[in-house]
């Protein structure tokens, strides 16, 4: 499963990127709003922060799909090919998507709330599909089912499409997509902390650490080996 990060902050991703095995970040025009700087700016310092390889995911904001496509054209050429672009399920989104995969251009079908959504996403050729699980289930509907009936579909009809999970609040809807076998998940910095920390572990630590000194001090292992 690719953890990738659901943020434009640069400080977060930074740190982020040294301890954790990231696969990539994804941005939408919310997440760029709330940096509040240059976008130019912004995003050629993810790109430098994350390096050449990883997959950068941008959102574009037109609506009419011959917009759209210029917008994702002109993503990769002021940054690079390593750009996924994300592009909202609409129906001149899904114009859009066909267009942009004529042109070897990858591409991230975003904002996805329904099964069937996903399915004409990845007949169009996305190479991501992006449901939000947490914004389906605010809908009285169920996300994880959601990304469920996607998994089950793309294998069913052999998709290579990947389901990249996206709009999570909480550790345990992750769990619950990763338990699915999801693909992918894209995760704010305060979900993604959760995933990771746990005070009983902290407190193993600090016995161990404690039991340790007792007999050896403060010699570390290289020091008796
Ligand atoms: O990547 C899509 C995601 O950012 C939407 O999440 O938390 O705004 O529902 P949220």
């Amino acid at each position: 499963m690719e953890y990738i990060l659901d943020t434009a902050n640069i400080r977060y991703i930074k740190d982020a990127t040294e301890y954790f095995p990231i696969a990539g970040v994804t941005t939408n025009p919310t997440i760029i709003a709330k940096e509040n700087k240059n976008f130019f700016k912004l995003i050629r310092e993810i790109r430098m922060v994350i390096g050449k390889e990883l997959p950068l995911h941008i959102q574009t904001i037109s609506v009419r799909a011959e917009e759209i496509v210029e917008e994702g054209k002109s993503l990769l050429e002021k940054f690079d090919k390593n750009i996924y672009v994300k592009v909202p399920v609409t129906k001149e989104g899904i114009k859009a998507i066909k267009i942009l995969k004529s042109k070897n251009i990858k591409v991230t079908a975003t904002a996805i709330f329904t099964s069937q959504q996903a399915l004409i996403a990845a007949k169009a050729g996305a190479d991501y599909v992006a449901p939000y699980v947490n914004r389906i289930d605010n809908l009285s509907s169920d996300g994880c089912n959601t990304v469920g009936n996607i998994i089950r579909q793309f294998k069913n009809y052999g998709f290579k499409t990947k389901v990249l999970a996206a709009s999570f609040k909480n550790a345990q809807q992750i769990q619950n997509v990763a338990n699915l076998g999801i693909h992918a998940v894209t995760v704010t910095p305060e979900v993604f902390e959760k995933l990771y920390s746990h005070p009983s572990t902290d407190f193993s630590v600090e016995q161990f650490i404690k039991d340790w000194k007792k007999v050896y001090g403060d010699k570390k292992i290289k020091n008796i080996i």
